[in-house]
């Protein structure tokens, strides 16, 4: 082991079908297994030190000290890691985003997908992909996903070694686009981590989760035969049942606004004119609508026109985390 340092970047994801509820929630074996593409372009980029001289874990995000409940979360996945390793020196994690913070782009996937690989090659650690997957998932669920390159496939075992992620299509197999329109820069109510926890009492989520291994190979097929028409159609499906599953559980989460629902009801209606777009939501009111890059530029200018759509960023198929 050389000097205990190694920095890290990972981009976020979109789930094109989702992770909503644990079997595990302290292991996050999820109730079913999802598919994403990485957000190439978005990231964040992370810094781990081990160092002897620390009486404690140290975070900074975006030049800010984080303490509390944040560093908790923090210091937990560096337990794991240290364990792992077998080190006791505790270690200062330096993190930035380059996309706004509160934007309302999940940044706990790119957040735990950086620090898995930036904690264990400080570590001295060398895992695999697989493992780095692992890894992530018991920081953040959707951090899992972050880690292999593209399309990606978290499988969702039944355990902690079955449990991972891996590469369906790399980034250049299919040119979708992401257009995130962004309706509200404010930080969400109810966090995942809660939302997975309420899951089980909505009366529906047996029935999206029964369902899942059907648009899990619906969907990864109409990945690989890069099927617009099909992937828009179990996507929207996908993302409608966990939403459907949100505003059903106790208490009800209810994440869309107003101008959320108007660009769904614009997307659906440029599809049916001839546009082929669709949308998908996570835990929060903004908006991803996909498209093939052809018509990424026509589909942003449109959202931008909707009343209460505050800018619209625009993100291809990344690749995998890496050291930097
Ligand atoms: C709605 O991965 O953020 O974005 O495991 O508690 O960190 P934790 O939850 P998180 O959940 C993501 C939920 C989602 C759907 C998805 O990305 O699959």
């Amino acid at each position: 082991m050389t000097d205990f340092s190694a920095r890290a970047i990972a981009n976020p994801n979109i789930a094109f079908i989702k992770y909503w509820g644990n079997r595990d929630p302290d292991l996050r074996i999820p109730a079913n297994g999802s598919i994403s593409m990485n957000l190439a372009g978005l990231h964040t980029r992370t810094q781990v030190t081990f160092d002897p001289h620390l009486q404690a874990d140290q975070l900074t995000i975006n030049g800010a000290e984080v303490q509390g409940p944040g560093l908790q979360r923090v210091h937990l996945f560096l337990e794991r890691v240290r364990q792992m390793a077998d080190l006791e020196l505790h270690a200062r994690v330096v993190s930035s985003n380059n996309f706004p913070t509160g934007a309302g782009i999940a940044s706990s996937a790119s957040a735990f997908a950086a620090l898995s690989l930036a904690s264990s090659a400080a570590a001295g650690l060398e895992l695999s992909t697989a493992e780095l997957s692992r890894l992530a998932r018991t920081g953040s669920g959707s951090a899992a996903r972050s880690v292999p390159a593209g399309f990606v496939e978290w499988l969702a075992g039944q355990d902690d070694e079955s449990s991972y992620a891996v590469s369906i299509a790399p980034p250049e197999h299919w040119d979708l686009v992401d257009c995130i329109a962004i309706v509200s820069q404010t930080h969400k109510q109810t966090g995942s981590t809660v939302g997975h926890h309420l899951a089980g009492t909505s009366p529906l989520q047996t029935a999206r989760v029964a369902d899942a291994t059907l648009r899990l190979e619906r969907c990864r097929q109409a990945i690989l035969e890069c099927d617009f028409a099909t992937f828009a159609e179990v996507v929207e499906l996908d993302s409608n049942l966990m939403h459907a599953v949100m505003m059903t559980s106790n208490p009800a989460l209810l994440y869309w606004q107003p101008a959320t629902l108007a660009v769904m009801h614009a997307v659906r209606a440029w599809r049916e004119q001839g546009l082929p777009a669709c949308y998908t939501i996570d835990a929060g009111p903004n908006v991803h609508v996909l498209c093939l890059e052809a018509h990424a530029q026509e589909v942003s200018r449109r959202l931008a026109e909707i009343y209460g759509v505050h800018e619209v960023l625009n993100a291809g198929p990344g690749g995998p985390v890496h050291l930097v």
